[in-house]
């Protein structure tokens, strides 16, 4: 069995990656822990408390963590992700209370208490993450892996240089690649190559309710106004839970990842060097998308018929 945190900011695709995770027999959730980002932190927390009722999975803990950036301004993806962060979907309100912990400090009794046998998802700013690692830098011993979505080595969405969830808190993201430990990289370069198409919208809508109410229009709320070439919604952070439990499907190189924190207009670019003889990261670079696909929806449709 694959044990779970999910730090998210759920988001469109978050919800995607909370699915994947809740309907993956070998998965167990550990927590979910939220942060400010896609929307402000009232936002992600209430999305994921919602989602945590729809989708059933009553006995993990959802904990709230961070509303902004170590420094500077908060920054949301409101135009991607809509006011609420779920696009056109409104869930019944939640009856079950949040964690009375908050993110940081369960993230780190989590750890500590299963040192080697947790795998730590990031899928939203870094800064519940570095917020453990000030206060507790064992957490990087303590995880069993590390996997972040966020960051690319070519090129950003928020800015030409940076990828939103580091643009989001540079600082935070610095702190968390300069940690010692192996960072896996799910960055955009991956995650675009996990699109929507056509035909992966004609597969969701063999779903069933599921398939209707929640999967269908969380790939589809959005489309890029400024891209005459639209290839469908990347479903980014389902990579990163993907990543954790069929690394086979994803070909990764080993690179040195810098953070970008100053630069006029490049803060929150994740500099990435292949050939540094010091790597910090694992960078997945290409992905088995017919297997990605076969894999995913093989699982919604589990959970569309439990
Ligand atoms: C990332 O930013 C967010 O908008 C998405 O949820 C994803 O985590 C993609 O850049
Ligand atoms: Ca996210």
């Amino acid at each position: 069995l694959t044990r779970m945190i999910i730090d998210c900011d759920p988001g469109l695709d978050d919800a995607l990656a909370l699915l994947l995770a809740h309907a993956d027999p070998s998965v167990v959730i550990e927590a979910v822990t939220t942060v400010g980002g896609n929307v402000a932190l009232a936002d992600t927390t209430r999305n994921a408390l919602e989602l945590r009722e729809y989708l059933g999975f009553t006995d993990v803990p959802v904990a709230a963590g961070a509303a902004g950036p170590l420094e500077g301004e908060v920054r949301n993806a409101a135009e991607v992700h809509g006011s609420g962060g779920l696009g056109s979907v409104v869930l019944p309100a939640a009856a079950l209370p949040l964690d009375e912990r908050d993110a940081v400090t369960l993230i780190i009794d989590l750890l500590r208490s299963n040192p080697g046998e947790i795998d730590l998802v990031a899928i939203g700013p870094l800064t519940n993450i570095a917020l453990a690692l000030r206060a507790e830098p064992r957490v990087a011993q303590w995880a069993k892996s590390f996997v972040i979505m966020g960051g690319s080595y070519t090129r950003g969405n928020t800015t030409p240089a940076a990828e939103f969830n580091i643009y989001a808190d540079p600082a935070a993201a610095a702190e968390v690649f300069a940690a010692d430990w192996q960072v896996v990289m799910v960055g955009l370069d991956l995650t675009l190559q996990a699109r929507v198409t056509g035909a992966i919208k004609d597969r969701m809508l063999e779903l069933g309710t599921l398939g209707s109410e929640l999967v269908v229009p969380l790939s589809t709320f959005w489309a890029d106004p400024l891209d005459p070439d639209w290839g469908g919604q990347a479903v980014h952070d389902v990579c990163a839970i993907a990543y954790v439990t069929h690394p086979e499907l994803f070909r990764s190189t080993p690179a040195r990842v810098d953070v970008e924190t100053q630069g006029v207009f490049t803060a929150g670019m994740t500099v990435t060097n292949f050939r540094s003889p010091n790597p910090n990261a694992i960078v997945p670079t290409e992905l088995d998308v017919d297997g990605f696909w076969d894999m995913v929806l093989a699982h919604y449709s589990a959970a569309a018929q439990a």
